[in-house]
């Protein structure tokens, strides 16, 4: 069945964390904390998912003002669909619904490093990021002021 393309297709939250379970993904994302995810899935921007039939296989997740800049939060594609063009159609279609004006930016997971220059990505020496407060992991009563892990 060849795989199909959505953008801001409705979803539910039990399959958004299994697809970022079922890529990987979620070994460096908050997937125990629902509360985290589902902000994740209904705040962004822009969402691009890939799909083989009904199941769920592939997500782009974008925060962005659409014309001057776009923070590609989430590329991810489930392992037994990678490798086969759909992370970058997930990019392609990502930047089509996007302005020409447009930049693109992003932070790599470890293992992705070599993947975005091979989809036109250009490394930036600098990129900078501020922490969280409180970890992603712990209840939002946990109190960890300032902490930066
Ligand atoms: C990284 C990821 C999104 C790539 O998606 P994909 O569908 O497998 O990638 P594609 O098939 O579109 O690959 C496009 C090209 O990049 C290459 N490529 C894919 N993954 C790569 C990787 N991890 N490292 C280096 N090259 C990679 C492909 O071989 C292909 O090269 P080619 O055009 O020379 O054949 C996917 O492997 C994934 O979900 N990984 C786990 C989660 C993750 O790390 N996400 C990134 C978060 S920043």
């Amino acid at each position: 069945m060849p795989i199909t393309y959505q953008r801001d297709a409705q979803l539910d939250l039990d399959q958004f964390i299994e697809l970022y379970r079922a890529a990987t993904l979620g070994e460096r994302r908050p997937v125990e904390n629902h509360a985290v995810m589902q902000a994740m899935m209904e705040h962004g921007d822009l969402t691009i998912t890939a799909w083989d039939g009904d199941k769920l296989v592939g997500i782009s997740r974008t925060l962005t003002d659409f014309a001057y800049v776009a923070y590609l939060a989430d590329l991810a594609v489930h392992v037994d669909y990678q490798k086969r063009g759909i992370g970058a159609r997930l990019v392609e279609e990502t930047r089509a619904a996007l302005e020409p004006t447009c930049f693109i930016t992003l932070l790599s997971a470890p293992a992705a490093n070599e993947f975005y220059p091979k989809i036109g990505f250009e490394k930036h020496p600098r990129a900078w990021m501020m922490k969280p407060s409180q970890s992603t992991e712990a209840e939002p009563s946990d109190p960890q002021p300032g902490s930066c892990k």
